[in-house]
């Protein structure tokens, strides 16, 4: 094998030592020991073409990698296969101001695209906690989405053209960044959000918005959670928002603790709301929150007065997941429309607190959106295997709450490995068998990112 990539790859290229194999071979879930063979970083779309064509011949197994901040095992290889990286195709190599279009390799940090948009006074808006290490690539393949989708959306509404290498190693071009195309089946979108089972992500047509005001933070404590909705219902009625969060007192604790920071109030709260909202709006915002005051939905609450105390504020709720990355935690990534959040979480909670009465759970997430995170932290005294496998036996559970809601097992984390055996929640047998078919026509040897998603046959 390794010879066989050295006809592509100039030797320091491709890496088979221990450290590189740990490092290429997970993301940031840690349930599945990596154990790729080989790590390889191509530099151009030839290189990709030739590898995948190769892994055909040849059946090798090929795992895409980008910034490997992934939550659900996508980018892990765990049986022998190649990863293949993006970190050297990280390049802008094109930029157009009438279209406002920029084009991006696959390896892009996310912070750089940002970052470039500000430059040319435009405006990337999907952002997340990871924004600073995941990659472009990597978001498509996962349709990410993050604190802004509210207002701005997903990752998807900012594609308007990929390059793509199919699993049986043919190039194609989709959508051309047209703001219009009615010429059938858009690949383009098929490709955004299948976690690297149809193609390799090699260059993205991303759309750029012009800026917004300057964004002002509001933090809120809320004694029931309930409330958080009449709280959301309350501000939308008033203003326009581009976030609105939640936390609990437990992941509240947990990053005041890991970062050293002060609580945005003095009295603690069951749950806590962070809101963002254009500047222009503040006196709609304060009136909103007065209207919550009056009717006991909202005990306490703070403003941002700069751009450095919103910046403080959200790290209240950007620090949590990796504040609590030490405790191993399970994560649960689930969604439901937003009209159907009160009546979910009161069956979520009744499972919660039946099955993991002895364990802490930690409450956060874009309830805005319909979407929660509910993390299950790891006792020190409960090995890594135990604790998941006993959290894995629990999911059902919760997965039937989310489909009696219709809801979604992974709302913005992706499936996976670790989401994989729940896809009968969310999908049914006949779109499953829709989606292996899919898979079929553009990978029909199955050499892109294998066992992810979908279960090989009838599951
Ligand atoms: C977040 O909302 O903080 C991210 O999705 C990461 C996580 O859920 O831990
Ligand atoms: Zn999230």
């Amino acid at each position: 094998m390794i010879d066989a990539l050295n006809e592509i790859f100039s030797a320091a290229r491709v890496r088979t030592d221990a450290e590189s194999l740990t490092a290429w071979g997970r993301d940031w879930t840690r349930s599945v020991a990596p154990a790729p063979a080989a790590v390889v970083f191509p530099e151009q779309a030839s290189e990709v073409v030739a590898l995948v064509r190769l892994a055909n011949r040849r059946g090798f197994k090929l795992v895409p990698s980008g910034g490997r901040t992934g939550l659900s095992g996508g980018a892990v290889a765990s049986a022998g296969e190649i990863v293949v990286s993006f970190d050297r195709m990280n390049r802008i190599v094109g930029f157009n101001a009438t279209d406002r279009i920029v084009r991006c390799q696959a390896g892009v940090v996310t912070r750089v695209l940002q970052e470039f948009a500000a430059d040319q006074g435009l405006y990337y808006p999907v952002d997340f906690a990871s924004s600073g290490s995941s990659q472009i690539g990597g978001n498509i393949a996962t349709n990410a989405g993050g604190i802004r989708v509210i207002r701005h959306g997903l990752t998807r509404d900012w594609v308007v053209g990929l390059t793509v290498v199919t699993g049986s190693g043919e190039l194609v071009e989709c959508n051309h960044g047209l703001t219009k195309n009615a010429t059938g089946y858009d690949f383009r979108h098929l490709m955004i959000g299948s976690e690297g089972t149809l193609g390799l992500i090699l260059e993205a047509e991303m759309r750029l918005a012009a800026p917004p005001e300057p964004q002002t933070v509001m933090v809120l404590g809320i004694n029931r959670f309930g409330d958080i909705l009449e709280v959301l219902a309350c501000f939308q009625a008033a203003l326009s928002l581009s976030a609105f969060e939640f936390f609990s007192e437990l992941a509240l604790t947990k990053v005041l603790e890991h970062r050293q920071l002060r609580r945005p109030f003095a009295r603690a709260a069951p749950f806590y709301a962070l809101l963002e909202f254009d500047q222009g709006e503040t006196e709609q915002a304060t009136a909103a929150f007065e209207a919550c005051l009056a009717q006991n939905w909202v005990e306490d609450g703070v403003l941002s007065q700069s751009e450095s105390q919103a910046r403080d504020l959200w790290q209240l709720r950007e620090g949590i997941s990796e504040s609590i990355a030490p405790f191993t935690p399970y994560k649960n990534d689930v969604s439901v429309k937003v009209s159907q959040v009160p009546q979910f979480l009161v069956e979520v909670e009744a499972v919660v607190s039946s099955r993991y009465p002895d364990l802490e759970v930690c409450w956060y997430g874009h309830i805005g959106d319909g979407n929660l995170h509910l993390n299950i932290l790891k006792p020190d005294a409960l090995d890594v295997s135990t604790f998941y496998e006993r959290c894995h036996r629990i999911s059902p559970q919760i997965f039937e709450v989310v489909e009696r809601h219709s809801g979604s097992i992974s709302a913005e984390h992706g499936v996976g490995l670790l989401k994989r055996d729940f896809l009968g929640y969310s999908r049914t047998r006949v779109e499953r068998r829709l989606m292996r078919q899919l898979k079929a026509v553009f990978d029909p040897n199955q050499v892109l990112n294998p066992g992810k998603l979908l279960v090989a046959d009838s599951g």
